[in-house]
């Protein structure tokens, strides 16, 4: 979530880009047999993600020196082919690699834009379980986003800040980088001694040896390749058991610490009033990375430990809490479809208000609905954004939450919230789109809501009066 958005910019449909989609779906063959695809075939990033294979766990050995920027690394992913693969592809932006074996056979490689090829010394059938062993080095630098933003490794004064939406995850380690696919991490990172290297899920263990200290954290809940982090920064950390057992560890750049205690405190009790509204909470290990990090201007959802560029306020905490359920443990199966992770995490922010003392949804549904019909708001269809600068624009958030509150009006309380919690326990580690969520409303309601979906998230321009 971003504390103020950014101004619209030019969007730039280029035909290679069309072009590299279509021949992503295509899933070519060629001369030399059967290749993985370049991408999973998402229109607006048609090099994210891979075809043929999916990952099941990434162990990461990661080596970060945050006064020189410089970062070793070493990812060893478990793979199964889908197909039967003479090549396949990795997403892998900057870096260098300097070793790439396939089981234990080292494999021909080579660098295309963010594409890592690989030509395995014996082609994998399909079905094959595989592993692939890369180790690389360089200055991990961010992408810049078609929004304009950075995502990705980015370098703070005293460390990085680490959050991959959309794109970023390849800047650090090579990935099957699309939200498709969703595997189990080990992370293994040394910094020097006095920095803390935060990741996601469990903290198994630290320890310094000769002036440099190594985290190993593991993530055992499916996690999509954008949700990782391995932030990096003098924090003060506190860590503790809430009342339902989850592990909580905070991170927090002492320079941020007294404004973000007072909601960081607020985490268990957050967790606990989402997990009666959507069910139990996803994953056992929760937490907050609070950063320094005055360039970013955003906050991400990474899983189970949401990272903050500066103390978070409450809303937002409750926003990034909520995609716990709502984009981390149901992932999108095409970037399209953000709204129902952000319309879903901004609801939530209203739900909370509205249950705690604050505006009900009605009121700030009826605040935005004023808004005038040029307003950015109704620029473009939340579950259409058009393009991947649009993802996280106003539509998708405001909007977005506008038709959650349209259908909650449409179906009353009840019902509504059966259907959010029936979403996130079916999903559950899963995937959804958009189609699937309507046809869950309609079964749960007994109702037709071709036309509520239709005028709230598919159509242009602000809906006639609800
Ligand atoms: N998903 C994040 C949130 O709304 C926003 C991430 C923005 N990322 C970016 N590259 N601009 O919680
Ligand atoms: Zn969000």
């Amino acid at each position: 979530r971003r504390p103020a958005l950014p101004g619209r910019r030019a969007v730039a449909v280029t035909v290679p880009v069309v072009v590299a989609a279509l021949l992503a779906m295509a899933g070519p063959a060629t001369a030399a047999g059967p290749v993985g695809a370049p991408g999973v075939g998402d229109p607006y990033f048609p090099l994210a993600g891979n075809g043929g294979y999916h990952v099941s766990h990434y162990d990461l050995t990661l080596r970060y020196d945050p006064g020189s920027g410089h970062l070793d690394g070493k990812a060893v992913l478990t793979a199964r082919a889908t197909q039967r693969l003479t090549r396949f592809d990795l997403d892998l932006s900057g870096l260098k690699v300097t070793g790439l074996t396939v089981d234990r056979d080292r494999a021909a490689y080579r660098r295309d834009g963010q594409e890592l090829v690989v030509t395995p010394r014996r082609p994998l059938r399909k079905g094959q379980s595989f592993r692939v062993t890369v180790t690389y080095r360089g200055t991990p630098a961010p992408v810049t986003d078609p929004d304009g933003s950075l995502d990705g490794w980015i370098p703070t004064d005293d460390g990085a800040f680490v959050a991959g939406e959309p794109q970023g995850a390849m800047t650090w380690f090579p990935a099957n980088n699309h939200p498709l696919d969703k595997s189990s991490y080990d992370f293994t990172i040394t910094v020097p001694q006095g920095r803390t290297a935060v990741a996601n899920g469990v903290l198994l263990g630290r320890s310094t040896q000769h002036g440099k200290t190594t985290f190993r954290w593991r993530q055992s809940e499916p996690m999509a390749a954008y949700l990782a982090t391995a932030t990096v920064g003098r924090f003060q950390i506190k860590q503790y058991k809430t009342r339902s057992g989850i592990q909580v560890y905070d991170a927090v750049d002492p320079r941020e610490a007294a404004a973000a205690a007072p909601v960081l405190k607020k985490l268990p009790s957050v967790l606990e009033w989402e997990s009666k509204l959507f069910g139990p909470y996803p994953f056992r290990a929760a937490g907050s990375i609070v950063d320094h990090a005055p360039n970013v201007g955003y906050a991400l959802e990474t899983q189970t430990r949401p990272v903050y560029d500066s103390a978070p306020d409450l809303s937002t905490l409750v926003h990034e809490s909520a995609h716990q359920w709502f984009g981390d443990s149901v992932s999108l199966t095409s970037w399209k479809d953000i709204w129902l992770n952000e319309g879903f995490a901004t609801y939530a922010e209203w739900l909370y208000a509205e249950q705690h003392g604050g505006d009900s949804a009605q009121k700030t549904f009826d605040a935005l609905y004023a808004t005038p019909a040029d307003d950015e708001l109704w620029e473009f269809p939340p579950a259409d954004p058009g393009s991947g600068a649009n993802i996280f624009g106003t539509p998708v958030y405001a909007r977005g939450a506008m038709a959650l509150h349209a259908l909650r009006t449409a179906v009353g309380d009840r019902v509504f919230l059966r259907v959010l919690r029936a979403w996130a326990d079916r999903h559950r580690y899963g995937h959804g789109t958009t189609a699937q969520f309507q046809r869950l409303a309609e079964r749960e309601s007994g109702k037709n809501l071709t036309a509520l979906f239709r005028t709230w998230l598919h159509t242009d321009g602000k809906p006639a009066a609800p």
